[in-house]
């Protein structure tokens, strides 16, 4: 088989895809036309032009703006619903998915209006796809503590559609510690938790994520590689690392593809997953990702392999199912 039927055979766990980073131009315009907002660009060229960045902060102040539009429960319903065809396309059987909350409740927008439009699209790619998932609520890490907790509280009567909790947005200068004690909440409470750590922030904020937060994975990572006691922490543990390729060539985390360190991590041991993060303004989903690593860094089949074995064991599906997925891709020719 060659590497690209190999590619689109293997079945996929997604564990680092933000449902607002799916936002496709086309989908945006559609749901602004119909709800009688204005967008600051002309043509879908225009929008896809804007999507040219330097750093994570020149991504998230258009991935906001982008997010304006959404005011009904069948907007977030439709944006759900785009990406599970993605998922499809890419066979991927199971993802758990990022949604941000205040993104949308500092807007007005009730929080019982987005976890409904995103749950019943959920349900649907259950029966009509066989796609499976989990929703995590991540907390916006620029806002306060307690805009955090008061975002927990909101989430409590919802607690079964929500396996657990994240942080993201702006890394630098809001470490993990900032939200030890909601966390520690959140864990009280029953959730599951990640936080985005090491993608521009340094290593430094992966050990908080580790010894504050006590995260069952963390989000990006790659930045761990520059300290080896960490290294060793990573792999000793078996912690997984949700890593983004395209994500980190578009944000400048990575200067070439070439460069990017997913396959030196693998190698050391470190249990790496490959993710799309922000797909539609990032230049791909699922298997864009394996392709450009694949290409990039000469991944053998056996290491293909072994990044989609890594994203079932590192997701939150129970026992059983994480085998009967592994045992597919190692039967796999
Ligand atoms: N990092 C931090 N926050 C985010 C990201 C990311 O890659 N994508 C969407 N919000
Ligand atoms: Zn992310």
């Amino acid at each position: 088989m060659s590497q690209l039927a190999l590619i689109k055979a293997l079945p996929k766990a997604e564990l680092h895809v933000h449902i607002e980073g799916t936002f496709e131009p086309e989908l945006m315009f559609a749901i602004a036309q119909r709800n009688n907002i204005s967008i600051p660009y002309k043509s879908i060229e225009e929008v896809k032009q804007a999507y040219n960045f330097h750093n994570l902060q020149s991504f998230l102040d258009i991935y906001y703006a982008g997010a304006n539009v959404l005011i009904h429960e069948q907007d977030f319903y439709d944006l759900a619903w785009a990406y599970f065809e993605k998922c499809a396309a890419d066979n991927v059987v199971h993802t758990e998915i990022f949604f941000d909350p205040q993104t949308h409740t500092d807007r007005g927008i009730s929080f019982d209006v987005v976890i409904q439009g995103l749950t019943r699209a959920s349900q649907d790619a259950q029966q009509k796809l066989g796609i499976s998932t989990h929703w995590i609520m991540c907390f916006l890490r620029h806002l306060s503590e307690d805009a955090a907790f008061e975002t927990l509280e909101q989430a409590l009567p919802y607690k079964d559609l929500i396996i657990g909790v994240g942080l993201d947005s702006s890394e630098m200068g809001h470490p993990p510690s900032k939200f030890e004690r909601v966390f520690a909440k959140a864990r009280e409470e029953g959730f599951l938790v990640v936080a985005h750590a090491g993608e521009e922030g340094p290593a430094a904020y992966v050990w908080e994520a580790l010894d504050l937060l006590h995260v069952n994975r963390i989000d990006h990572g790659v930045r761990s590689e520059e300290d080896p006691q960490l290294m060793q922490r990573l792999i000793q543990e078996k912690m997984p690392l949700t890593v983004c390729p395209l994500s980190n060539l578009k944000l400048c985390v990575v200067n070439d593809m070439a460069e990017h360190n997913i396959r030196r991590l693998l190698q050391q041991g470190v249990h790496v997953t490959v993710n799309s993060d922000d797909p539609a303004y990032f230049g791909g989903y699922m298997n864009d990702n394996f392709i450009a690593i694949a290409d990039a860094l000469a991944l053998t089949s056996e290491e293909l392999k072994q990044l989609s074995a890594n994203s079932f064991e590192a997701s939150f599906i129970a026992k059983e199912e994480k085998q009967k997925w592994i045992n597919l891709i190692e039967n796999l020719v």
